[in-house]
């Protein structure tokens, strides 16, 4: 079905089952151990062998020999395949250098053999047998140093990537009061407890692959233009996934090996990414250098916004669109936001949560509180002045639903934030200085066509059948909530099937889009079963109402499981008229906390975030989604850093030791608070997501925060103790 006006009257106006916190339906199996995830599917196939995979070890160059003789005799070994007997793999829409195959070498761990062996040790064994050399070429790896040679770039979440209104240059020049700083992030790893993992098995010319992907139908894409194949002889199974942060949005190595490798043996083939390999042979989120820019009068009214963003990547890869909420923010006649991409010859770059946006407001948010000092404004009072009618980036488009104002008072009253000091480093509790800050969060909200099947069985029962991916996110249960909703059947009847390629293509989990639209989905599926459920008791679809199990329509009243079984297949798809608008979602984000006056050992206090993002589906999913990422963002404000070796080329830290995370113990405190918000733009439910906007502005608040507890402002992340002595 078509959305292609604003949600009048829908189905789910009063909805009893939707928008009420409830436990995930698929908890039991992952609390229990048996959710199967792709490593652990020891059942779907007989004969699985282990593979094993070797990463480059240059940078930039390629391969001048390989000596494979002692692996292929290593005890157990059943194949060996190896880059310099293979031809490059092909690329596809959604990766750059090609994942296996041919001497050149585009970067540090790409991978280039693999050893296929009856056990994982005997694989890994025989692997570190293998002798490379190799011819290394100079290569790139300082983004500081490549930066003034950047080009303007296309960006990865927002097709216009440039944008100017009015005469950026002028109106800064001429305004009151101005702040130009620049800010830098560091490269960021997904650092997901899953690896990379698939098991894969040929029958014929048919591949299935076990894996752990967040985009089903992409990825069952990419891997037919990788491997050269037809699409629709490939399936990919994913029903769950430990984590992806973007990292799994797209096919990588393991994938492609353990196809390869299954062919190589003539068996199954299961492989998991090692951990060291994890981090320099897969995607990553690019560092940034971000200029800021902000004119105003002297009442702290935005004459002049000005974002730009450099980043480099591999040729071909995108931009981290670091510019991309501060179209949206503010308001502001005269604008400027750009990102720029230079060529750098690290491991590839590409989205990790909230791409564009989670450093984009380290920079944006930071500046904000910079000049509302600067202007002796408290810094909420300054982001009030400047709220905006429509899209400053693009005044043709009005917001679909935009509650900041009531985030940043809502979040004031709760946090306590009128007892916060404006003069820094003015409060002390023991050896601690304390400090509260404060940022916005803006991320877009996507919405894509999703498909669904929904079937009713002659008990009644409701089966939900879509290629959805649950990336721990709570996929299963508010499709589980829209369905019970919209057929009128209590949850426990509703079964949820998700992650195989042959169910009907939905959005799959990326971009925060995954809630909004897969729900949407099934509620254009449950809209045609509903229409066939009345057309078979000779009921008027749009009078009948489905409740309690039974259909009723002005006196007549029958039981739905009469009308089973019955299947219905839907889409949902969205006209041109939201092209008028921004969709996007808000938050106010508060933290507090304490900087030790002797060691400058930051220790958050507490955390806040106020969220408009639409109706809640599920606000106890919803709450874990922005607490993880909250946490995600105090991470990168505080400890998260790929260290590039810029001599060699690859980040260093590529272990879970050397990349540090925060644990419970480093989060003491965290609140999320809801708006009772409805964006009938979006989709007839409403909803939009919230994966996302939980890591846009948290990190900022912190940082903020250190600020005013110290009087140091640190402009390079993550603020780590060293920068602040
Ligand atoms: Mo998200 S970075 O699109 O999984």
């Amino acid at each position: 079905m078509k959305f292609d006006a604003p949600a009048g009257k829908t189905i789910v106006d009063d909805p009893t089952v939707i928008g009420k916190s409830t436990r995930r339906i698929d908890g039991p199996r992952k609390t229990t151990g048996t959710a199967p995830y792709a490593y652990e599917r020891h059942d779907v196939v007989s004969g699985q062998a282990y593979g094993y995979i070797v990463g480059s070890a240059i940078a930039r160059g390629r391969i001048t020999a390989m000596n494979l003789d002692a692996a292929r005799k290593a005890p157990g070994v059943i194949a060996v395949i190896a880059a310099t007997e293979t031809e490059p793999v092909g690329t596809s829409p959604f990766n750059t250098a090609p994942l296996f195959g041919g001497r050149d070498i585009a970067h540090y761990h790409q991978a280039i053999a693999c050893v296929v062996a009856e056990t994982f040790e005997q694989a890994r064994a025989a692997a570190a047998l293998i002798r490379t050399t190799y011819d290394r070429d100079a290569g790139d790896y300082d983004l500081a140093k490549v930066k003034d040679g950047a080009k303007i770039a296309p960006g990865w979440s927002v097709p216009e990537d440039i944008q100017r209104n009015g005469n950026f240059a002028e109106a800064y020049a001429a305004a009151p009061v101005q702040l130009d700083q620049t800010y830098t992030t560091p490269d960021e790893a997904h650092a997901m407890m899953e690896p990379f993992a698939t098991i894969a098995a040929w029958e014929g010319d048919k591949l299935t692959l076990w894996t752990s992907n967040q985009m089903i139908n992409w990825s069952k894409r990419a891997l037919a233009s990788i491997l050269k194949m037809p699409a629709e002889n490939i399936r990919l199974d994913s029903p769950f996934i430990g984590g992806g942060f973007g990292g799994k949005l797209f096919i990588r190595a393991d994938a492609v090996l353990a196809a390869l490798g299954a062919k190589a043996a003539g068996r199954p083939v299961k492989i998991a990414m090692q951990r060291p390999l994890m981090f320099n042979n897969a995607t990553h989120r690019p560092a940034t250098i971000q200029r800021v820019r902000i004119g105003t009068d002297a009442d702290g009214r935005i004459l002049a916004m000005g974002h730009e963003c450099w980043s480099g990547n591999l040729p071909g890869g995108s931009a981290e669109n670091g510019a991309a909420q501060t179209r949206a923010l503010y308001s502001g006649p005269d604008n400027l936001t750009v990102s720029y991409i230079s060529r750098l010859d690290l491991p590839e770059g590409n989205a990790m949560r909230a791409p564009g946006e989670a450093v984009g407001h380290l920079a944006l948010e930071v500046a904000m509180d910079e000049l509302a000092e600067k202007l002796g404004l408290d810094p909420i009072e300054f982001r009030l002045r400047n709220e905006p009618e429509r899209m400053p980036g693009d005044p043709s488009k009005r917001f679909s639903g935009r509650h900041l104002v009531e985030c940043l008072r809502e979040g004031a009253d709760r946090f306590g934030w009128s007892a916060r000091q404006s003069r820094p480093a003015s409060v002390r509790d023991g050896r601690w200085l304390v400090g509260m800050g404060v940022a916005a969060g803006y991320r877009g909200a996507p919405i894509t066509k999703s498909a669904a099947r929904v079937s009713l069985d002659n008990a009644g029962r409701v089966r939900v059948e879509t290629d959805m991916t649950d990336i721990g996110t709570g996929s299963y249960t508010i499709i589980a909530q829209t369905a019970a909703e919209c057929i009128g059947v209590p949850l426990d009847q509703v079964r949820v099937d998700l992650g195989d390629s042959r169910s009907p293509v939905s959005s799959g989990s990326g971009g925060q889009w995954g809630a909004a639209s897969s729900t949407a989905g099934v509620y254009a599926a449950c809209v045609e079963l509903r229409r066939m459920v009345a057309e078979k008791f000779g009921m008027n679809a749009d009078t009948a109402r489905f409740e309690g199990g039974r259909v009723v329509d002005g006196k007549t009243r029958r039981r739905l499981a009469e009308a089973g079984p019955l299947s219905a297949e839907g889409q949902m798809d969205y006209g041109d008229f939201q092209n008028d608008y921004d969709m996007g979602t808000y938050a106010g984000h508060f933290a507090e906390v304490g900087v030790d006056a002797y060691t400058g050992e930051v220790r958050i206090r507490r955390m806040l975030a106020v969220c408009d993002a639409g109706r809640i589906l599920n606000p106890l999913s919803a709450r874990s989604q922005v607490i993880g990422a909250m946490v995600m963002s105090a991470g990168s404000a505080l400890m998260e850093d790929l260290v590039v070796d810029k001599r060699f080329g690859f980040f260093v830290n590529h272990d879970l030791a050397g990349y540090e995370v925060p644990v419970h113990a480093d989060i003491p405190h965290q609140e999320v608070v809801f708006l009772d918000t409805l964006d009938d733009v979006i989709s007839p439910l409403k909803a939009k997501g919230v994966g996302e906007l939980g890591i846009c502005g948290p990190g900022a608040a912190i940082a903020n925060a250190v600020y005013n507890a110290t009087g140091v402002r640190v402009r390079d992340y993550p603020i780590t103790l060293d920068k602040l002595i």
